[in-house]
């Protein structure tokens, strides 16, 4: 299973706990979502635990529950509507219980929350959670309370996130958040405002803190990384492992991934998510370049078609995609790639469908994150565009998509077999406890019977003997 999607059908994730000994008070904190969500919520973990909460795994105990949510697709939307229905005896037999929900459907939903959404008390936007400690006075006041103003700078780049929920050896960095690109369909620049890139210099000391805390793996995260540009460079502070920096005005995210992989020169390097639009040939010599940089890219293309993606606002065409992909993998031969998809966008016809078949089985992907089209309000396509194609004709054109996927990736983890591979020990194989679990650099899942004196945060070389349709079945040496 790969997570870069938490699958919004299911229950989002409670994370583990965050103590402090002297804190009394207990914070149940259940993410949606993407990846950007989970991280965002160990910043307010971090906000939190200086005001008293500990984080708690039982629901039943919480004085505060935090939903973290996501507006990417309705279906998202409903999973955190009946889940908050849930709470509803909770809080009836604990009148002093405060419920609040963050994140993106917060920011779409603002005051409207309050009104529908009886049971909530506090609704706070992603750029707003340094005001967490006000907003909880308020509702500790009994009254409820409300923050949803987006910023152009807030980056929270001082706040030392608490790591929650995870194995100790793979972390998220959040390198820039918001997103200037108004794909039609996208709720996000909605959501989470206008892009601004963290300092580079936050980015590395955390990433070296993370490596000095026994991190062995980090994934720089943005909803573009590739448009990372941070401005007003000049000395700060005193980087051993990053000296140029002080020599730059600016940094761009080919020059911050070269900085990162240097600082950290063992840690392992990913990021997450590439715009094709954006993404530069530098970033693929950069990762030729570094050993530590994993060869594995995940690059939405979301349609085939270059009439939809000219209506999708996504800036580039099918064969300035196909291109981009060519270069890379001469760049870079061992690259893997990963799509998502959105099937069924306004206009599409079957010849558009095919074409996105097409071009599936030209890249052949890695790996897919594949969506019916669900219309979201606001957005330029919802205010322009007609939501035209059938539910039943979405349906049987996504279930044509998954089924392309699938013998694709069936293919390319046939192409793992019979080599060695290094994998990272990200903890054991939820199927069988004597089997560590780990991925490759191109980001397949790998099993293999654990050996005495491997441990957790081990990087092994694996030889693969066989594989299912997402995962790679190996010894390890
Ligand atoms: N750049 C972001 C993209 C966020 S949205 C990132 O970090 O991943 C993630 C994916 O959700 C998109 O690539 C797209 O495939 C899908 N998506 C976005 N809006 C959608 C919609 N209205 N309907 C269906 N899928 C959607
Ligand atoms: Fe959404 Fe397009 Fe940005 S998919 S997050 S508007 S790059």
């Amino acid at each position: 299973m790969q997570d870069k999607y938490i699958d919004e059908t299911k229950q989002g994730e409670a994370f583990a706990i965050a103590e402090k000994p002297t804190n009394s008070k207990k914070l149940f904190l259940e993410s949606y979502g993407c990846q950007m969500n989970f991280s965002d919520s160990e910043i307010v973990a971090s906000i939190l635990n200086e005001q008293g909460y500990n984080t708690t795994l039982n629901q039943d105990e919480a004085d505060l529950i935090l939903l973290n949510t996501c507006s990417i697709r309705e279906k998202a939307e409903q999973t955190v509507r009946m889940r908050l229905s849930q709470f509803k005896n909770l809080k009836k037999a604990k009148p002093n219980l405060t419920v609040g929900v963050l994140g993106c459907m917060a920011e779409r939903l603002k005051t409207k929350f309050l009104e529908e959404e009886q049971l909530v008390d506090l609704v706070v936007g992603p750029d707003a959670y340094r005001d967490l400690p006000n907003l909880l006075k308020e509702t500790d006041g009994g009254r409820d309370a409300i923050n949803v103003i987006l910023s152009k700078e807030e980056t929270y780049a001082d706040i030392n996130p608490v790591r929650l929920g995870g194995n100790g050896v793979t972390a998220f960095v959040t390198i820039t958040r918001g997103c200037d690109n108004m794909c039609t369909f996208c709720v996000v620049p909605f959501t989470r405002g206008r892009e601004r890139s963290r300092d580079p210099h936050s980015i590395i000391s955390e990433c070296q803190d993370l490596w000095n805390s026994g991190y062995k793996e980090i994934t720089l995260l943005g909803q573009n990384v590739d448009s990372y540009l941070w401005y007003g460079g000049g000395p700060k502070k005193d980087f051993k492992n990053a000296t140029e920096m002080q020599k730059l005005t600016a940094v761009n995210f080919a020059q911050l991934l070269d900085m990162v992989a240097v600082a950290v020169p063992e840690m392992r390097i990913r990021f997450s998510t590439s715009n094709p639009h954006d993404m530069t040939m530098d970033v693929f010599t950069v990762m030729a370049k570094h050993k530590n940089i994993c060869k594995y890219v995940h690059l939405p293309v979301q349609s085939g078609s270059n009439r939809i993606l000219e209506r999708m606002n996504r800036q580039h065409t099918r064969e300035e995609y196909l291109d981009l992909i060519r270069k890379a993998r001469e760049i870079v031969p061992e690259i893997s790639f990963s799509q998502d998809m959105i099937i069924g966008f306004c206009g599409e016809t079957e010849a558009d469908h095919e074409k996105t078949l097409s071009l599936m089985k030209e890249v052949e992907y890695d790996y897919g994150y594949m969506f019916a089209y669900s219309e979201r309000p606001g957005t330029p396509a919802h205010k322009k565009m007609e939501d035209d194609v059938p539910a039943e004709v979405k349906q049987r054109r996504l279930s044509e998509v998954i089924a392309l996927q699938g013998a694709l990736s069936r293919k390319r983890m046939e192409s793992y077999v019979g080599r060695e591979h290094e994998v990272l020990i990200e903890g054991t194989s939820r199927k069988n406890e004597n089997q560590w679990k780990g991925r490759n650099s191109q980001n397949a899942v790998c099993v293999f019977d654990k050996k005495p004196g491997q441990k957790l945060g081990d990087i092994v070389t694996v030889l693969v003997y066989g594989n299912t349709q997402g995962t790679l079945l190996a010894a390890s040496e």
